[in-house]
Order: structure tokens, then C-alpha cells, then sequence
């Protein structure tokens, strides 16, 4: 519950408070059916807020939306949050908020909290993110399961609940056994091997059990030539004894032979070193406790099968065992007709796991959009079996947040000069060196702030910049769309970017800086200045930043919040350009717009950091 403490604090819910009551009192409906619809104002000149319920409200009423704004208002009791009303156009209500509200609402809101208040929901929140298979290099498509998983679940912890952070490795079945396989008939030392040379291993692996069968029966129907034909009948059996080996390796390693097991977690280890090293390169919270592979849930399917057939879900389908759905053609397929399970069979039991034994109730799967019709197909089996269902009766929901790809210049996947897919740590090696060679440069000019730091100092705000810029580009925009990855763009200091932010703030701390100097005998907490018009817009901004926290959580979009802070960040440009602080004559306006800067530098940092974007002091 938000305490009263909070809803003193907030203008908007405030008004919100008084309006419901007085549209209640206005209509004789019930305050719950009285919503008054308090928007931010769109345009400053029409007051800070707008109230929109007359016009709906009219309608069912059969009323004239104009009087009963005005009825509204008359009972409205807006002491001391409102200094003027009027009532606009067909029935909108503008609001122009008294000072005292605003100074008041920026007191209560300076607090570690900033407004947001904890939930009172003791479910969890799982948040299936990463998702790297083991043996593989990550790639720039896991840069985005990644960064988006992580920003997903700070915010839902931010909020107070407690998060499940899910990486769901693909360390189970065929592939992994054909790599196994191929490693040990080559005789590979498991224990020194590189991920470098595990890739390598798990392409060729890959290759070698593949087998073209359509393309032998072509060869010999056009005459391609007896050498043609019998190299594709080399490759088909080679591809035959790869594909036998591999079965044969998977069954001894399903049935816990000792020196498969081992070779198995050397494979994992390999991969995992990379991946956490990865993860601390971008600031993203992800460790060994995160990781719940394929394989943790491999006594799981045969049951998982089991209930579905024994439901009637799961039908047989030529030796398969297939989940139909009522309004599509396309079935699921959960067991082969050989035995074997499938990657949807272990998403349905990692769904039923989170909801019911971690016990959350909104499970996000962080996953390229290419995977849509997987989460369909699977979260509607999982609901009609009843495992969105916690012990408690809570109903979960179950969320794809579906991610475009990161595209090169030339609008296809990025690849590497070389035609190569961008390993992620080539791609962050080389945001880190942009990033550096900016913050070194601008050093150089006598009167930056970074003037005369050490080269680690300076190597640590370049690192700062460079993995912002990658961060703030995958997270700003829509995230089911695909974007050009343009390190140019991205790691400027001016435009929609996350040194942007990161200046702002540091540019914040300079002025914060310099102002300590010459405030000795300034109050400790002066109340926030907003008598100018760019004053109350910063003001007003920053109060919003609760609102903005929850409608990511909500919508689990983390442009939301890019959007926000670029928006304060430009604010507070903006209002540093209209209003002098340092050079302003009188020491309480002075001191008051010293407060604006202080809250608007900690909503910043806060912000950033649900973002998993490090702030630097000075740059
Ligand atoms: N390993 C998978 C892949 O590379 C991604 C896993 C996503 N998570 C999930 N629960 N299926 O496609």
C-alpha cells in the first residue's frame, strides 16, 4: 500500500484524492467509479496538469461536460495544491499548481526512495534472460537478451519485489552431445580448451553430422559426375556414424557416466567463464546463481508428457505426441517419435517451475522476436494445463518481450569485415576504445573537468562512456524493433545517448561542486526554487520519475525510462540555460536552485542505474 506519507507527496495523486472526491459528491456516484483522469499538462501556458473526466463522464450522465467540470470544481477542496482552475474547450479541467505543492512535493520526494514506493506484492518476478548455448560464443543477440534482462529485473527490484534472474543455457541434448562427441574422438584436452576453439568445435561438429540426403537424389538425377555423387555419399555417411556417436554419447551422458559428466561441466565451465567475464564488462547482474540450463530440468519432461497426455492435451501423432490448439493449425510438438524431447518440452516445465515452485506470478522471457510463435504455442499449452496457476490461486502472467535485431550500416545482421558474426566482446572492446578516445581527447582542453586525471582514472570513465553508449542504444528504443548499430551515434556526447545522460549528470556534479565552495552558511535543505517557468517544468519533471519506474515495470519497456531521462536531462539543459545558479544574486533563489540541481543530479544516477549504466563525477 502507498502510505499516506507518499500521497502527500505526489501533486498529481493529490489532486487526483480531491477531484475523486469532489466528482463523487457531484454526481452521487460511488469515488471508485469517479476516476478524474489527471494527466501532465501539454502545454505549460494551460496549467501543469489536465483532469479529462467530464466528457465521459457527460455522456453517461447525460450531461453537459462544461457545468459539470464547473460543479466539479466548486466542491473540489484544492487548498494549497491548486492556485487556479479553469475549464477549457468542451470540459477539460487545467490546473495550475500553487508553489508550496511543488516545494513540498520536492521535499518529500528527496529521499533514497525518490517517491517510489515498495510493492506489496511478496510473489516473485522471474525474468528469463541471457539464454547463451553452452560451447557457443555470445554474439551481439545476446547483448540484448541480456542488457534488457537485467534492466527488467533492477526495475521490478527496485520496486521491491524479489527477482528470480533465469538464464535458461542451453547445455542439454543433441548439439551438445555431437560437440562432446567430436571433441573427445579428436582427443581435445577439456580442460585447457578455449571457447574459441569449443566454437570451432561445435560448428564442425555441426557440419559433420549433417547429412544431404536431397542433395545426393539430385546429384544423381542431373548426372552431376560419380565424383559429386561420391563425396555427398562420404558426407551422408560420415554424417550417419557423427549422428550415431552423438546419440550414443547423449545416452551415457543421461545416464551419469562419470567421465562424460565431467567432460559435460568442463564444456559449461568454458562457456560460463566467458559469459559472467561478459556480464561484468557490461555491469549486468548475472553470476552461477543465475544459471538454470536445459539440463536442470531434464527428469522433468517425461512427466511434463505425462500430464498432458493424461489431460488430453497431448494426442499422438504418428508416433509423436503433439499439443493441439483450438484456434490454429499449428501443433506442438513435446516428444519425438524416437523418445526424444524438445525444446518446447523444457520450456513448459521451466514455465511451471517459476510459476510454481519459485512462486512468481509475471514471468518476462527476454528472447528475439523470432521466437513468437514458440512463447504462444508454449504459454497457451501452459494455461490450458493450469500451471499458470501458484499454490495460492494467484493467476501468473506470462510475458515475451520479443527483441528486433542489431543491425550493420548496411541494414542486414552485423558482421565483421570478415563476414563473421560480431563476437560481443570484439563489439564491447571496441565501444570501450571509442569511448576512452573521447573522454582522453576531450581531457586534453585545459578547462574540462577531467583536466590532469591519470590515464586509469581516465580509462575508467572512457570504459563508463563506451558501454553506456552500447547499453543506452539497445535500450532506448522500441525494443521489438531492429536497430543500426552506429558506434559514431552512440557514443556522442549530444543527441538521444547514454553519455548524454551520464554529462548531464556529471555537468550536475561540477555545478554542485563549485557551489559547495561558497556555502558555508547556506541552509542544509533549501527549499527548491520555482518561481520561473523552467524551474516548475524541471520540478514537475522529476516528480514524475515514480510514475515513469512503474510504467516500465508494468509494461516491462525499458524505453520508457531512456525516454524519461533524456527528457530531464534536456529539462534541466534547459532550465541551467534560463536560470543562473552559481552567478545568481540572491543567495535563496540562489540555494533554491541549487536543491533543483541536487534532486535532478540523484534522480539521474538513480535512473541510470536501473539501467546498469555508471554514472561518473566528473567527465
Ligand atoms: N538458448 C536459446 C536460444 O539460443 C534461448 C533461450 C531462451 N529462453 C527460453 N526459456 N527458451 O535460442
Amino acid at each position: 500500500m502507498r502510505t499516506e506519507h507518499d500521497v502527500a507527496a505526489d501533486p498529481a495523486e493529490r489532486l487526483s484524492r480531491a477531484l475523486r472526491t469532489a466528482i463523487a459528491a457531484a454526481t452521487g456516484l460511488a469515488p471508485e467509479a469517479c476516476d478524474p483522469q489527471v494527466r501532465p499538462g501539454t502545454n505549460p501556458q494551460f496549467g501543469d496538469f489536465q483532469a479529462n473526466f467530464a466528457m465521459a463522464l457527460a455522456k453517461q450522465l447525460g450531461t453537459n461536460p462544461r457545468q459539470l467540470a464547473a460543479d466539479v470544481l466548486a466542491r473540489a477542496d484544492l487548498s494549497g495544491i491548486a492556485d487556479r482552475t479553469e475549464v477549457a474547450g468542451p470540459g477539460f479541467v487545467n490546473v495550475h499548481l500553487s508553489a508550496s505543492a511543488l516545494t513540498d512535493a520536492i521535499d518529500a520526494f528527496d529521499t533514497p526512495a525518490l517517491g517510489i514506493v515498495p510493492s506489496t506484492d511478496r510473489h516473485a518476478v522471474a525474468v528469463d534472460l541471457c539464454g547463451v548455448n553452452v560451447a557457443k560464443q555470445m554474439h551481439v543477440g545476446h547483448l540484448r537478451a541480456t542488457v534488457i534482462g537485467d534492466t527488467i529485473a533492477r526495475v521490478h527490484e527496485r520496486l521491491g519485489r524479489k527477482v528470480w534472474r533465469e538464464n535458461h543455457l542451453g547445455d542439454w541434448g543433441l548439439p551438445i552431445a555431437m560437440t562432446l562427441a567430436a571433441l573427445r574422438r579428436a582427443g581435445a584436452d577439456l580442460g585447457r580448451i578455449t571457447l574459441e576453439d569449443l566454437n570451432r568445435a561445435y560448428r564442425a561438429a555441426q557440419l559433420e553430422g549433417r547429412d544431404d540426403h536431397a542433395g545426393l537424389v539430385a546429384a544423381r538425377a542431373t548426372h552431376a559426375g560419380p565424383h559429386r555423387v561420391a563425396e555427398l555419399e562420404a558426407q551422408n555417411a560420415g554424417a550417419a556414424l557423427a549422428q550415431e556417436d552423438a546419440r550414443a554419447t547423449l545416452v551415457r551422458l543421461q545416464s551419469g557416466e562419470q567421465a562424460l559428466v565431467d567432460d559435460w561441466q568442463r564444456i559449461i565451465d568454458c562457456t560460463m567463464r566467458e559469459v559472467f567475464e561478459t556480464a561484468d564488462v557490461l555491469g549486468v547482474h548475472l553470476t552461477e546463481r543465475h544459471s538454470r540450463g536445459e539440463s536442470f530440468f531434464r527428469e522433468r519432461l517425461g512427466p511434463v508428457v505425462e500430464a498432458f497426455v493424461k489431460t488430453g492435451l497431448g494426442t499422438e501423432d504418428d508416433g509423436a505426441i503433439v499439443v493441439r490448439y483450438p484456434d490454429r493449425e499449428r501443433p506442438m510438438l513435446i516428444r519425438k517419435r524416437d523418445g526424444g524431447f524438445l525444446y518446447a518440452t523444457t520450456d513448459l516445465a521451466a514455465c511451471r517451475f517459476r510459476v510454481q515452485e519459485l512462486g512468481s506470478d509475471l514471468v518476462v522471457y527476454v528472447v528475439d522476436a523470432r521466437q513468437r510463435d514458440h512463447f504462444k504455442d508454449v504459454f497457451d499449452a501452459v494455461r490450458m494445463v493450469g500451471w499458470d496457476r501458484l499454490p495460492d490461486g494467484t493467476q501468473a502472467r506470462l510475458v515475451h518481450v520479443p527483441f528486433g535485431s542489431v543491425l550493420g550500416p548496411d541494414r542486414k545482421p552485423l558482421k565483421t569485415r570478415s563476414g563473421e558474426n560480431f563476437t560481443l566482446k570484439a563489439l564491447l572492446d571496441e565501444a570501450i576504445e571509442r569511448g576512452t578516445r573521447e573522454v582522453r581527447a576531450r581531457s586534453a582542453s585545459p578547462d574540462s573537468p577531467t583536466a590532469g586525471m591519470s590515464e586509469d582514472e581516465l580509462a575508467a570513465i572512457g570504459r563508463a562512456v563506451g558501454i553506456a553508449a552500447v547499453k543506452y542504444a539497445d535500450l532506448g528504443s522500441d525494443v521489438t524493433r531492429d536497430y543500426v548499430f552506429d558506434l559514431d551515434r552512440m557514443v556522442s556526447f549530444e543527441g538521444d545517448t547514454g553519455p548524454y545522460l551520464q554529462y548531464a549528470h556529471a555537468r550536475i556534479a561540477g555545478i554542485l561542486g563549485k557551489a559547495l565552495d561558497a556555502a558555508a552558511h547556506a541552509p542544509a535543505r533549501p527549499r527548491a526554487a520555482v518561481g520561473e517557468p523552467a524551474e516548475r517544468q524541471l520540478a514537475l519533471a522529476i516528480l514524475r520519475y515514480p510514475q515513469v519506474v512503474r510504467d516500465v515495470a508494468e509494461h516491462n519497456d525499458p524505453s520508457r525510462l531512456c525516454a524519461y531521462l533524456h527528457l530531464l536531462a534536456t529539462g534541466f539543459n534547459g532550465f541551467y540555460q534560463q536560470c543562473p545558479v552559481l552567478r545568481c544574486e540572491d543567495p535563496a533563489v540562489r540555494a533554491g536552485r541549487l536543491r533543483l540541481c541536487a534532486v535532478t543530479k540523484h534522480v539521474l544516477r538513480d535512473g541510470l542505474g536501473l539501467l546498469g549504466i555508471v554514472a561518473p563525477e566528473r567527465m
